[in-house]
């Protein structure tokens, strides 16, 4: 499995041209693509990366790839992550390492967004993985009441529970956020779920990425293939 997610990772640095600004993922897959990329800035590759995590950004300071910040430049070039599933249209959920707001936030600001996976990540609909959605903890009793009533609105239901660290205290993101996991096995249509999260007060972000991803490298047994997304980007 190890083996598929870097040929996935070294197939999305195949874009990457000198002089680019790149978002950097996270996860064992974007992992993969930093360690590459370093090779090739150790070869002469100029690049520039921000990263979408603190465990990135140390990955990334260890394998010699210059950072910058959001602040500091106005756009970036290719941003390249790893996803938790990925549907035919190129929707995903993420956040399964609990870095979906930076992910998000430098998928957006980013020309392209190149998904980098196993193909045990494609499915035909959404939700197998458990949804993660990041909040504040303050009033949570409410926001979870507010969350089971958009799920109900778009047709899904199952259960939530507040994300444990593997110490068993409480998950905390890079952003001092709680993550709540929600099982809901199909979501039907995620476009609607997504904008109905997105309008509950307590929750800062989702993991649902709509119309963010441009293209999909899956590695598989049979070799790897690319999925192109079909509409524009943010549609
Ligand atoms: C991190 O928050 C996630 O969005 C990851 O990108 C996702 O969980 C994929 O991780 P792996 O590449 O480790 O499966």
């Amino acid at each position: 499995m190890d083996q598929l997610k870097r040929q996935a990772a070294a197939r999305a640095l195949e874009e990457v041209r000198d002089g680019m600004q790149l978002g950097l993922g996270t996860g064992s897959t974007a992992k993969h693509f930093v360690e590459l990329l370093g090779e090739r800035v150790a070869a002469g590759l100029k690049v520039i990366g921000v990263p979408t995590s603190e465990a990135t950004r140390a990955d990334a300071e260890r394998c010699g790839v210059p950072l910058t910040t959001l602040d500091a430049i106005d756009h970036l070039d290719i941003t390249v992550d790893g996803a938790d599933e990925i549907d035919p249209e190129l929707n995903l959920i993420k956040g399964g390492g609990g870095a979906l707001l930076r992910e998000k936030i430098v998928a957006a600001a980013s020309d392209r967004m190149i998904v980098i996976a196993d193909d045990t990540k494609w499915v035909p609909t959404l939700g197998r993985f458990p949804l993660p959605i990041e909040v504040i903890p303050f009033g949570l009793g409410a926001t979870s009441r507010a969350i089971e009533k958009a799920f109900a609105e778009c047709g899904v239901s199952g259960q939530m529970a507040v994300r444990k660290a593997k110490d068993g205290h409480v998950f905390v993101t890079d952003g001092g956020h709680w993550i709540v996991d929600a099982r809901l096995e199909r979501i039907v249509d995620p476009a609607s779920l997504a904008r109905a999260l997105s309008a509950i007060p307590g929750v800062v972000e989702h993991g649902l990425f709509i119309g963010l991803a441009s293209s999909a490298v899956l590695a598989g047994g049979e070799g790897i293939r690319v999925i192109e997304r079909r509409k524009p980007k943010g549609d």
